[in-house]
C-alpha cells in the first residue's frame, strides 16, 4: 500500500496514529539535528519531522539526501506540532517518520513548484507536467472537471444522451480553415478533423435521438488568441422537435444552474437584445453588461455645424466615461495614441469635460456651444464629472474603435469585474454577410441555420437583411455560445446553397447525405454548442482559456512539450502518398 492517507487530510482527530504518506519533496528545511520535509499531493502538504533524537539514525541521515521533487513514501506517527499554522488543513500536526522510500529521486525542476513561480510561459509550457503540480494550474484543472460533471449531470437528468460523433469526417464549411489527415488506403484523399459535429447532431436528429450531447474536441486551423485555441472543447447540444424559445429556455437553465452550483450566484432571467440593438448600443455582438457606457448616437446634434470632419461622416458616436473628467491632457493624449494604433485605426477623437458646474469644457469649442454639448451629454447619459469621447466615421467601422476603446477604458477603471456575471442572450442575428474579398454572402453562422420565415421574400432582393433563427450567448463579453434553428426541408437547404455560392453539383457532393437524410423524415430542429473552455475560463474569472487546459498550444499552435508539429519520415510520407514539394 502506498498512502493510507493523502497529504491534505490529516488534522489533529488523527494525533497518535500510525499512517502512510507519498508524494514530492517540496522543499525540506535542515537545521541539523531537525530535519523538516514538505510532503506534497494533490490534496495538499503534510509536513514531515526527521529528528536525530527520535528516528532511526539511517532514515535521518537519508532524509538529508532529499532534494526537490523527489518522489518518497514514509510512514511514520502523527504528532502535535508545536508551531502551528492556522493556514494550512494541516497545519496543526506532522509526521515524526519512521520510514523513508525513495520511489524516484528526481532533477532539479527548472521553476519553483510554488504558487508564485519563477518560471515563464515558455519554459512553464515545456514543463507543463510540472506545472501542472502547482496549484492555480492544478485547481484551474479540477474546477473544469468540476463544471464538466454538472453539465453532464444536468443534461442527463433532462433527458439528453450523451453521443460519440466521428473525428475523421468529411470537410464542411464552417468559416475556418480545417485540418486534414490523409487517408493511407484511399490514395490522394484527406479526412478533415470536424471543426464541430454540426452536421453529425442534425443526423442524429434524424435518427430520433431527440436530445442529444456530447462534450468533444473540435479543431479550427484559425489565428490564435487568448480565448482560441486550434483544438478546444464544445459541450455541443442539439434537439428536435423545438422552437428557438425551447432551447434558449433549456440552455439559460443549463448555464443558471451552472452559475448557481459553481459560484453559488442566483442570476435573473437573461437579457435578450437583438444583433441590431447590440452593435447600435455597444459596437459588438458579444456585449459586456456589467457596466454601461452605452453608446449615444450623436449626428443629430454635432452635424450641419461648422465642424467638416463630423458633417463628412457617417456616423458621430459617443459614450460617456464614468468620473474620467478630471484626465489630465497627458492622459487624453495617451488615449488618442492608443485609438490611432494600427489595431484599431480610428484618425481622431473628439473629447468633451463635464465639469462639475454643470458647463462644458470640449476639444471643438470652436464649433460647438454649451447647448450643443448639453444635448451630446444627455444622449451619451453623461453626468458632472464625466467624460464623454466622441469618435465619427463609416458607421461599422466607427462603431467596432468606440467598442474596443469602450473595453480598453472598463478594464482600465476597474469596470470588468470578474466575480460579477452578467449573462445575455443576443438574438436575430442576420443569416448572411458579405465578404468584400470574394464578393459574396457567406453564412454568419453556418449553412444549416434557418432564415426567420417572416424574412424569407428578402432573400433575393436584400438578403443582407434577412435575419436568422440565431442566437448567441454572451457572458462577460465573451461568446461562450451559439446556435440556432436548422433548415430540416431539403428544397430550403439547396436553395441556402445556391445563394451561397454552390452549383448544385458541389452542394451535392459536399452535403447531399445531409440533403438525402432530409427526405427520410426530418424532425423540426435546432441547438447550440457552448465552448467548455471559454466557459469554465471566465467562471474561474479569468479570460485566458489556455491556463484551463491541461496540455495547450503556443499562439503559433505549437505543443512545446511534444514538440508538434514535426516532420515525417520519408516512409511514412510514402505511405500516405504524398509528395512535398
Ligand atoms: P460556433 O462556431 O459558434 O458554433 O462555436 C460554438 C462555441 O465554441 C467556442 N469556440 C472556441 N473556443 C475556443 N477556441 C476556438 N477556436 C473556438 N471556436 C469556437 C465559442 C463558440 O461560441 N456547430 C455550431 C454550434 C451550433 O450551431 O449548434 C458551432 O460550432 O465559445
Amino acid at each position: 500500500m502506498y498512502r493510507s492517507h493523502n497529504c491534505g487530510e490529516l488534522n489533529a482527530s488523527h494525533i497518535n496514529s500510525e499512517v502512510t504518506l507519498s508524494g514530492w519533496v517540496q522543499k525540506s528545511r535542515d537545521k541539523g539535528f531537525m530535519n523538516w520535509v514538505d510532503l506534497r499531493d494533490r490534496y495538499g502538504i503534510t509536513q514531515l519531522v526527521f529528528d536525530e533524537g527520535r528516528s532511526n539514525k539511517a532514515v535521518f541521515e537519508l532524509a538529508k539526501t532529499l532534494g526537490r521533487e523527489f518522489v518518497i513514501q514514509v510512514k511514520g506517527t502523527v504528532i502535535e506540532r508545536e508551531a502551528k499554522n492556522k493556514n494550512m488543513v494541516t497545519g496543526d500536526i506532522e509526521i515524526l517518520v519512521s520510514e523513508l522510500n525513495i520511489l524516484n529521486p528526481a532533477l532539479t525542476p527548472p521553476f519553483t513548484i510554488e504558487d508564485d513561480t519563477d518560471g515563464g510561459e515558455d519554459i512553464r509550457m515545456k514543463y507543463r507536467y510540472l506545472d501542472i503540480r502547482r496549484n492555480p494550474v492544478k485547481n484551474n484543472l479540477l474546477f473544469r472537471h468540476k463544471v464538466a460533471m454538472e453539465v453532464r449531470k444536468y443534461l442527463s437528468d433532462l433527458d439528453f444522451c450523451e453521443v460519440e460523433t466521428p473525428y475523421l469526417i468529411k470537410s464542411t464549411p464552417e468559416g475556418a480553415r480545417d485540418f486534414v489527415v490523409p487517408s493511407r488506403m484511399n490514395e490522394g484523399q484527406f479526412y478533415a478533423l470536424p471543426q464541430s459535429p454540426q452536421t453529425f447532431k442534425q443526423l442524429l436528429m434524424v435518427g430520433g435521438m431527440d436530445k442529444y450531447f456530447q462534450i468533444v474536441k473540435c479543431f479550427r486551423d484559425e489565428d490564435l488568441r487568448a480565448d482560441r485555441q486550434p483544438e478546444f472543447t464544445q459541450i455541443d447540444c442539439e434537439m428536435a422537435f423545438v422552437e428557438q424559445e425551447d432551447i434558449l429556455n433549456v440552455f439559460e437553465g443549463l448555464t443558471r444552474h451552472l452559475l448557481k452550483e459553481i459560484k453559488g450566484i442566483e442570476v435573473e432571467k437573461f437579457p435578450r437584445i437583438t444583433y441590431d440593438y447590440a452593435m447600435k448600443t455597444y459596437g459588438n455582438d458579444k456585449p459586456d453588461i456589467r457596466f454601461g457606457m452605452e453608446f449615444g448616437e450623436l449626428n443629430e446634434f454635432a452635424q450641419h455645424k461648422e465642424f467638416p470632419v463630423f458633417n463628412a461622416a457617417e456616423l458621430v458616436v459617443g459614450i460617456a466615461v464614468p468620473g474620467a473628467g478630471n484626465y489630465t491632457r497627458k492622459e487624453i493624449d495617451g488615449l488618442i495614441d492608443w485609438i490611432k494604433r494600427p489595431q484599431i485605426g480610428a484618425s481622431g477623437m473628439v473629447y468633451v469635460k463635464c465639469n462639475e458646474d454643470g458647463t462644458f469644457k470640449s476639444s471643438v469649442d470652436k464649433f460647438y456651444d454649451q447647448d450643443d454639448l448639453t444635448n451630446w451629454a444627455k444622449i451619451t447619459g453623461a453626468k458632472a464629472g464625466d467624460m464623454i469621447f466622441v469618435l465619427s466615421g463609416p458607421a461599422d467601422k466607427t462603431r467596432t474603435q468606440l467598442s474596443a476603446l469602450r473595453m480598453e477604458l472598463a478594464t482600465r477603471l476597474g469596470l470588468r469585474n470578474p466575480t460579477e456575471f452578467a449573462p445575455l442572450w443576443v438574438v436575430d442575428f442576420p443569416l448572411l454577410e458579405f465578404d468584400e474579398e470574394s464578393g459574396r454572402y457567406h453564412a454568419m453562422h453556418h449553412p444549416f441555420t434557418s432564415p426567420k420565415p417572416e424574412d424569407l421574400e428578402l432573400i433575393h432582393s436584400n438578403p443582407g437583411k434577412v435575419r436568422a433563427n440565431a442566437y448567441d450567448m454572451v457572458l462577460n463579453g465573451n461568446e461562450i455560445g451559439g446556435g440556432s434553428i436548422r433548415i430540416h426541408d431539403k428544397e430550403l437547404q439547396s436553395r441556402m446553397f445556391s445563394l451561397l455560392g454552390f452549383t448544385p453539383e458541389q452542394a451535392e457532393d459536399q452535403f447531399g447525405f445531409l440533403m438525402n437524410a432530409f427526405q427520410f423524415g426530418a424532425p423540426p430542429h435546432g441547438g447550440l454548442a457552448f465552448g467548455l473552455d471559454r466557459l469554465v475560463s471566465i467562471l474561474g474569472g479569468q479570460e485566458t482559456i489556455r491556463d484551463f487546459i491541461a496540455f495547450p498550444k503556443n499562439n503559433s499552435g505549437r505543443d512545446v512539450m511534444i514538440d508538434a508539429p514535426s516532420v515525417i519520415d520519408e516512409t511514412q510520407l510514402k505511405e500516405l502518398h504524398i509528395k512535398l514539394v
